[in-house]
Order: C-alpha cells, then structure tokens, then sequence
C-alpha cells in the first residue's frame, strides 16, 4: 500500500505529477540520480519574487509542502532572498552531512527560533551554542549512553503496564491512540526523570506543552514577538507557568529527598564538567525542562505514526507479533531481548522514515562564510534541512512513499541508503541527545502494545494527514480500534 504525504494543503505525490507535466526538470525525474546539482548553477527565485512576503506566508501555511515545492522547482539545492535574509535549502544527503558534519562549527540555530524556544527551555543544551552548549552536552551524554537508558528500561514497562490496564475496556468502538500514547510517553518521562508519575499532573503538562507547540509555530514566523504580558499571549504565559511550577516543585521536593535515586535528574545533579563544576540551579531547571519537553512529544508524535503504519498493514503487524510471541513467549521485554526484534526494530525506522518527528530541523545560520556544495554562503544566511524531504527521495528509497520496513534489511535486497538520506535524530555533533532513550522507549512499547492487541483502522474513518506544528502530528487526532490478543 502506498501513502501519500498529505501536507496541510498540499499532496506532495499529486505535486510530483503536476511538476512532472511542467517544464522544468528536476534531478530525480531527470535521470541525474546521486548528483548533487551542479555548482555552477543559481537554482532559486531572483528579483521581485524573492523579496519574501509570499513565501513565508506559503511557509507558514504548509511548510513541508512549499520548501517540497522549490526543490522540485529548483533541485537540490534553493537559494533565495527572504526578506532581510539569503535563505538556502538542502536536500542531498551529501551536502546534508558537509553541513551538520563537517561544517557543524559554522553554523548556529537560527536565533529567532531559540528566542522562542528560549522562553520555555532557558539556556539548555538545545538553545545553547559554542562554549557553555559544549559543556552542557558533554555533562548530559553520558546519562542518555545505552547503558544508563538500559538501567531505565523497567520503568518503560512498568508505564507501558499501566497503560495497558487502563486499556482493557476498548474494543470494537474508536480509541484516542494519539491521546493514549502523549499519555503514556509523558508517564514515561516523568518516571524516567523524576522517578515518579501523576496522571492530572501529568494532563496538565500535556496540555501546555500542546499550546506552547502550537503558539511557536505561529512566532516562528513574525519577525519579533509581542511581549509576554500582552493581553493574547494568555495561553502562553499559562501553559510556560504550569511547565515551569511543575518542575520547580519537583527540583524542590528532590532536595528535600535523601533516598538515593536512579534517574535521569539524579544524573544532571551528579555531572560534572571537566573543571568539577555541575549544573546550577537554573541549569537544573532548564535541562529538565527540554529533557521533558523534547523527551515525550517526539517520542509521542512517533509512536502515533507507528500505531497507524501497524493498522494499515495488518501483515507486517501480524509479523512482528509472530516474532514476539517467539521471543518472548509472552512476557515483558528486557534490554537483552530488544536486539532479538528486528522486524519490530525496522517498522519503527521505517515509521520514522515516513514521518519524522522533527521533519524540519531547525533552521541553521551560517555564522562565517561557508562553501557548500559549490556555493558561497554569507555569514547570516540561512540554512534549511529538512528530513521529511530527504527521506522520501525517489534517489535513494524505492517506492518511497509506501510503508516497507524490509528496506532497513541489509538481506532484502533494497540498496544501501547512503549516509545523510536518513535522519530521523539529525546528524553531527547536535544529533538528538536522546535518540537510545527514544528507541528504547519506542520497542518496548510497541512491543507491550502488539503482545496485547491488534491495531486496525476505524471503518470509516480517513486515513491520517501529517501537519508540522514543532512535531509532526495527524492533523485529526489519530483514533484506532485496539482487538485484544490475548
Ligand atoms: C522519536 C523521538 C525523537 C526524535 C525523532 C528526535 C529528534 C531530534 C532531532 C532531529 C534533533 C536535532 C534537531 C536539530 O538538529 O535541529 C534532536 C535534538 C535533541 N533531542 Fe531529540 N528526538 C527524539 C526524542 C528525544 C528524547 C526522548 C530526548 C530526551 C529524553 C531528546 C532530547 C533531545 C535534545 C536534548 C536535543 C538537542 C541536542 C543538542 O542540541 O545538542 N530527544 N532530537
């Protein structure tokens, strides 16, 4: 079955073919397969139409489908005038890498984005550059190497446990899966950070965390915010109290608590920078907080995805039920199980090939000047990636709009997916802090969920389109039937 990319208000596949009747050529159609354009050429709008207004107007209504749009126009590389910025935007894997790799020390996240992301995170490791985001990084990573996620696994499948249980009652009617899994990714988190869960605790920050997503998506693109008093910015400044209230009271009751605990605040209040020092009570509360933030909506946003791919394949589903009831003959997953699911392994890259969570990643500005792929960047410009894109490329994933996680078997015959094709978690030096603990997290629920029922689609109901805001959500929220197993 193939799917198709449906953008808010644009189909990409139904794009394809209208481009395929236009005359320009674009590499992939044009037979050029795995060259990156030619560096002499100058792909993207000039004069009066790259004065701006309109695209990002365009942007901000669909923004997968617009930057979808220029490179089929333009190729693989886009380079235009956006308001006061040149903007250029990526697409091939190499030039991709060149970026995030090789010129990572070039670049900082576009500094409008981290004002906005600022107001909830502070100055954690994802708003961070240079000196002080290096030392932050490097005090976190070892709390999120596949060792100490492992240790954190039990608590995955003590929440996955009590989801379950509070499942037990659906049936034939349609379920909220989308709801059920921010649910179950926040109890994850909350146990996995703080060691503990409150489910109205827990609704309310989902609540929040939903408004902040969708009020950034909408700042991102005016060039300055109204202050945070302002009369309309309510829900903002609501949603950022409940958030940042949850997580004092949390730092608070920890340093009243002398019981030793294994999780992941114990590990920020242990690190240490190469000097001795740790994390500062402010640094305490913004490294929660994107722990938090970061840690349950992307993972949330996954699993949805991944509930819908298994309901509408029902034999690549009976498949990997097939192989846990092999594996594990029906019990829980331990971390020692995990690398014995590989069909399960590979639905979830294959989900996340699809649809990536983060299916921009945040725009990039070149803080010296840069050549790349043959072009001159000015310091100030701008750079976008953009996963979703790369990673349905005719180029480098036959068929790529159709749900085949055989395409990650090395034995299956699919061609090897060139580095930088696919990254779900980013690349380079900023690749996603927490990318063990996600696939961790997502086996073993997916595992749990499979042990237990079978996904299928509510009859009548049309099948999900993805919408950006922040994650890459269904625009509707996704509802399921869940058929009981055992
Ligand atoms: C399926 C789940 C997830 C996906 C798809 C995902 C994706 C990403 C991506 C694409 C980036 C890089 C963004 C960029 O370069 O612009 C990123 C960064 C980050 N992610 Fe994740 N993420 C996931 C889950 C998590 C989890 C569970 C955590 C923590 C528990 C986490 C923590 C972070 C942090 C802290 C960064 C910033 C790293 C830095 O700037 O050095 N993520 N993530």
């Amino acid at each position: 079955m193939s799917i198709s990319f449906k953008t808010r208000s644009l189909d990409l596949a139904m794009m394809r073919r209208m481009d395929e009747h236009s005359t320009t050529q674009l590499p992939a159609d044009a037979g050029k397969a795995n060259h990156p354009q030619a560096a002499s050429s100058k792909p993207g709008p000039s004069g009066p139409r790259g004065i701006g207004f309109l695209q990002l107007r365009a942007l901000r209504q669909d923004y997968l489908g617009t930057v979808h749009g220029w490179h089929r126009r333009w190729g693989d590389v886009v380079q235009q005038r956006l308001l006061l910025y040149r903007d250029f935007s990526f697409l091939h894997p190499e030039h991709v890498r060149e970026l995030l790799v090789a010129s990572h020390e070039q670049l900082i996240r576009w500094p409008r984005a981290t004002e906005i992301f600022a107001s909830a995170h502070g100055q954690s490791v994802i708003v961070a550059e240079g000196a002080p985001w290096k030392r932050q990084r490097q005090m976190l990573q070892p709390g999120f190497a596949p060792k100490r996620v492992d240790a954190l696994l039990p608590l995955m499948v003590a929440a996955g446990q009590q989801a379950l249980q509070r499942w037990q009652g659906a049936g034939r009617e349609a379920f909220g899966f989308e709801a059920a899994m921010t649910q179950l990714t926040m109890e994850v988190i909350l146990r996995s950070l703080f060691s503990r869960s409150d489910e109205a605790q827990g609704r309310a920050a989902a609540e929040a965390v939903h408004v902040l997503s969708v009020v950034a998506m909408g700042e991102f693109y005016w060039p300055v915010s109204s202050p945070l008093w302002a009369p309309w910015k309510a829900p903002k400044r609501r949603a950022l109290a409940t958030l940042d209230g949850f997580i004092r009271r949390e730092l608070a009751r920890r340093r009243e608590d002398d019981t030793p605990h294994e999780d992941l605040l114990d590990m920020m209040i242990r690190a240490r920078d190469p000097e001795g020092r740790g994390f500062d009570e402010h640094g305490l509360r913004d490294e929660c907080m994107t722990t938090f933030l970061a840690g349950h909506e992307t993972t949330a946003a996954a699993l949805t995805w991944w509930g819908w791919c298994m309901a509408s394949h029902p034999q690549e589903q009976q498949a990997i039920a097939e192989e846990l009831d092999q594996v594990l003959a029906g019990r829980a997953p331990t971390a020692a199980d995990l690398p014995q699911l590989p069909r399960l392994s590979r639905s979830i890259k294959e989900t996340l090939r699809l649809y990536p969570p983060g299916a921009a990643l945040l725009t990039r500005i070149a803080s010296t000047p840069l050549r790349v792929a043959g072009f001159e960047i000015p310091p100030g410009a701008m750079i976008r990636l953009t996963p979703a894109l790369t990673q349905r490329d005719p180029r480098w994933f036959q068929e790529p709009e159709a749900f085949r996680p055989e395409r990650f078997d090395p034995g299956s015959g699919h061609g090897e997916i060139p580095r930088g094709a696919y990254l779900p978690f980013g690349a380079g030096p900023r690749v996603c802090l927490g990318s063990h603990f996600a696939t961790t997290e997502m086996m073993v629920i997916g595992a749990l969920i499979l042990q237990h029922h079978r996904l299928c689609p509510v009859p009548g109901l049309p099948a999900p389109t993805p919408r950006l805001d922040i994650t890459l959500r269904p625009s509707q929220p996704l509802q399921l039937q869940l058929e009981r197993r055992r």
